[in-house]
């Protein structure tokens, strides 16, 4: 029987979100289901903001940034009433299933919208789809539009570099990320920045401007003839980014005195350039997977579930071990590896199995 399934994009924006619309969409219609798109999230629920999304319409969004859903914050869908009025709307619209691609506020809202005390027995399947440059999710290895914040900043960052370098000067870079150190911490290991600030760490300013200027002192004197720092700072660090150059120029007047005049400091502050942009190709896959698992799920009669990411292996006993160091790393043994990789290679294992039949019910969405 032919369903109907919704699609909303909610809080902000973050690349591959269209990807997942595009997902969930073709395999939906590929299997004969009718596909509304809500459009600026909850605001629009709430609006009445919907229409029919043909394939045409999303085939080519995949390398697309932003939503073509658009996205809203909403405050009104903090009140019951207002998600009574949004539960009523969408069973008027004859939905069968709702998919909330978004980060924590909403899946916040999906939760509540969801909750059987306040929904009674409202029929319709609630699926989530995590979506958020922030990388704040729990249960999920990662979100939609990490990896291409991550390239982003990773490029400024190499951009910056060169003219920190030039004139052996001091950034200090901020990144986006709310309460969360994630993106400022991944991409000052892959940009090689000197130092990273994320509020994970708790420090007070004190303990912030001295790990600054201590930074910059140390390198100056052991790196003479390249004078560049680059410090990453998560936008979620308590001290505002031009307090903490302030503070930092200050400190080292009274550290250098005279000498403080060569040590120049700059600061970037990203902003939301971190969450525009192409999707990078991992953005793109991860939300194609989510979107079509979404719809799945939503067939299934599956209600109230996020989708996640996580590695696709338990390792058996005795294979491995979990490094202390890193909870997303193993340490396993190099004959269980090798043994592994002769059944991945030769179509033995899980993983060479699930991968040889992957694509058997996906023919129809790619001839769409
Ligand atoms: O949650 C995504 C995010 O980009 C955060 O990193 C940032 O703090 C916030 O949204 C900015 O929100 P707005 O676009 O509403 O200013």
């Amino acid at each position: 029987m032919s369903k109907t399934i919704a699609i909303l994009t909610s809080g902000g924006d973050s690349p591959g979100m269209n990807a997942a619309i595009r997902a969930a969409a073709m395999v939906a219609l590929a299997k004969g289901h009718r596909v509304l798109g809500i459009r600026h999230g909850y605001r629009g629920l709430l609006d009445g903001a919907i229409a029919p999304i043909s394939a045409d319409e999303v085939n080519s969004i995949l390398r697309e940034g932003g939503t073509i859903l658009h996205s809203a914050r909403c405050k009104r869908f903090h009140e019951v009433a207002a998600r009574d009025h949004a539960r009523a709307f969408l069973t008027e619209q004859g939905v069968d299933g709702l998919i909330v691609i978004g980060g924590n506020g909403s899946l916040t809202g999906l939760t509540l919208l969801s909750d059987p005390h306040e929904a009674k027995d409202w029929p319709v399947r609630c699926i989530g789809i995590p979506a958020s440059i922030d990388n704040d999710i729990a249960l999920t290895g990662l979100a939609i539009g990490v990896d291409t914040a991550m390239n982003t900043i990773v490029e400024a960052c190499d951009r910056i570099a060169d003219t920190a370098s030039a004139h052996g000067r001091t950034f200090i870079i901020e990144v986006m990320g709310r309460d969360c150190g994630y993106l400022a911490m991944t991409s000052a290991i892959a940009s090689g920045a000197n130092m990273v600030l994320f509020p994970e760490a708790v420090r007070t300013e004190e303990e912030l401007v001295n790990s600054v200027v201590n930074t910059i002192l140390t390198v100056r004197e052991r790196h003479r003839e390249n004078q560049k720092v680059v410090a990453i700072k998560a936008e979620g660090v308590p001290t505002p980014t031009d307090r903490l150059k302030s503070l930092v120029d200050e400190r080292l007047c009274e550290a250098t005195g005279e000498d403080h005049e060569d040590i120049e400091t700059r600061i970037t502050v990203l902003g939301h350039v971190v969450r525009g942009g192409r999707p990078s190709a991992f953005d793109r896959l991860l939300g194609s997977r989510f979107g079509n698992v979404a719809v799945r799920a939503v067939l299934d009669g599956e209600h109230r579930k996020m989708i996640s990411w996580l590695p696709p292996m338990d390792l058996p006993p005795g294979v491995g071990v979990r490094a202390s160091a890193d909870p997303y790393c193993y340490l396993v043994d190099l004959p269980a590896v090798l043994a592994a990789t002769k059944d991945l290679l030769e179509g033995q294992s899980p993983l060479a199995r699930w991968r040889a039949t992957a694509f058997d019910d996906l023919e129809d969405v790619f001839l769409l």
